[in-house]
């Protein structure tokens, strides 16, 4: 999975199985397909879980999580890669700065809220927003939740 999605060149797909995982076990999400999912963090995004209304991820801060699905033959099959970057202040109002880039499993780049010309993670967002208070992060559910990374 991961070697799938390093093929786009993308530092965050190189990297992120070294970092921090933030959850204890996949667990699955409605808002990304119906999906089983595994959270990264890098070092900058420390904490992440312990952040509080009102309180904002430092600039630098990256989320990936990868995906996949079970078939009810059992199978697996790879899904996308979900990555948010914490970008500089002012400079992405219409996603309240974070940089949304979801990477296809043969590492084809779907979508990056970066490139000016692609409005196609704005549904990302949309549904972020709802966390807004909380600098659109979701969290992951509580039980899932890695003590180790806490
Ligand atoms: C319909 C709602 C919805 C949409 C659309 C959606 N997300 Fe999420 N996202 C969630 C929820 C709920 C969580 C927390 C649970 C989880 O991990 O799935 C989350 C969590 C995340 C996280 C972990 C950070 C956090 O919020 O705690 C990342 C990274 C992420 N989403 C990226 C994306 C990207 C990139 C897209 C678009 C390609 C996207 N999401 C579209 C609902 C959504």
């Amino acid at each position: 999975m991961a070697a799938g999605y390093a093929q786009s060149g993308d530092p965050v797909a190189k990297d992120y199985r070294n970092w921090r995982k933030e959850n204890n076990a996949p667990y699955l999400s409605g808002g990304h397909g119906n999906r089983f999912l595994d959270n990264y963090s890098n070092n900058i995004a420390r904490g992440y879980l312990k952040l509080r209304r009102g309180q904002t991820m430092p600039v630098g801060s990256i989320l990936a999580k990868d995906s996949f699905t079970v078939t009810e033959g059992n199978e697996i099959f790879a899904g996308a890669l979900f990555i948010m970057e914490k970008v500089t202040a002012e400079s992405s109002p219409q996603t309240g700065d974070w940089r949304y880039l979801m990477i296809m499993p043969d590492g084809s780049l779907l979508g990056d809220s970066n490139n000016d010309s692609d409005d196609s993670m704005q549904f990302c967002h949309d549904c972020h927003k709802r966390v807004k208070s909380r600098d659109y992060l979701f969290l992951i559910p509580g039980k899932y939740r890695s003590k180790a990374a806490e």
